[in-house]
């Protein structure tokens, strides 16, 4: 993979390069004016993507433009309250969403706290497209203030596990049968950012 292009929109019109890669930007979202870049269908077909494969995300059925629709609003409405973001990494080339990391704020008494869940389309896995959007996450996290970050992943995910250890996340706690994964209840682990890289898994 040459050149991954990682952008910063910052305002409506405005696009910042923050440097380049491949021909993947990744958009760091903080008015919500992206997602408008993006149609409920494409955003169906990338969710379907990862369905298909029966993923460890938490939807577990097809999806189509119209219940996209009503995510997007969703989540425009959050990020509106400016305490969320979402980068959206692009494949420049084929105008199409190579990947997402979203962050997820907790509420009051809890609001230090915020979760993050991200997500690679198959083709562009094991290129490090998850690990570039986890740093510039994390640092925009800490900008908004957050002192607690965190994830939920399934036991099974063992791939996830291991690149979320050498990120600097570490086990907290597995709570067993905790996910509802295709018919069946499995182990779910939630993990918090230390900033020190554990290699063991
Ligand atoms: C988990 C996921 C987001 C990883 O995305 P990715 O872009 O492939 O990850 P990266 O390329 O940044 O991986 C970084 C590191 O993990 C390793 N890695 C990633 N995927 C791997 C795989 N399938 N097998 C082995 N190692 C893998 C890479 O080798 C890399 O190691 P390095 O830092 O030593 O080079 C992606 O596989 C995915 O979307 N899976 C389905 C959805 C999902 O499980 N999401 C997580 C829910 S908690």
């Amino acid at each position: 993979m040459s050149g991954v292009k990682i952008s910063k929109l910052l305002e409506q019109e405005s696009i910042e390069p923050e440097r380049i890669i491949d021909s993947i930007a990744i958009y760091l979202d903080q008015d919500g004016s992206v997602l408008t870049k993006f149609s409920p269908q494409d955003w169906a077909e990338y969710i379907n993507e990862f369905v298909d494969e029966q993923a460890y995300i938490t939807v577990q059925k097809r999806v189509d433009s119209k219940d996209e629709l009503e995510w997007m609003y969703s989540k425009l409405q959050r990020l509106k309250e400016g305490r969320a973001f979402i980068l959206i990494a692009m494949d420049m080339k084929r105008d199409r969403i190579a990947g997402v990391l979203e962050l997820i704020p907790d509420h009051f008494p809890f609001q230090h706290r915020c979760e993050f869940s991200v997500s690679v389309r198959p083709e562009y896995r094991g290129k490090g497209l998850a690990k570039e959007m986890f740093q510039i996450a994390i640092k925009e996290a800490r900008k908004l203030g957050y002192l607690n970050l965190y994830l939920y992943v399934s036991a099974e995910n063992r791939d996830a596990i291991k690149l979320y250890r050498r990120l600097g996340f570490k086990k907290l706690i597995e709570l067993k049968k905790e996910r509802f994964h295709y018919g069946k209840l499995v182990n779910e682990v939630i993990m918090v950012y230390t900033g020190a890289p554990n290699r063991k898994i």
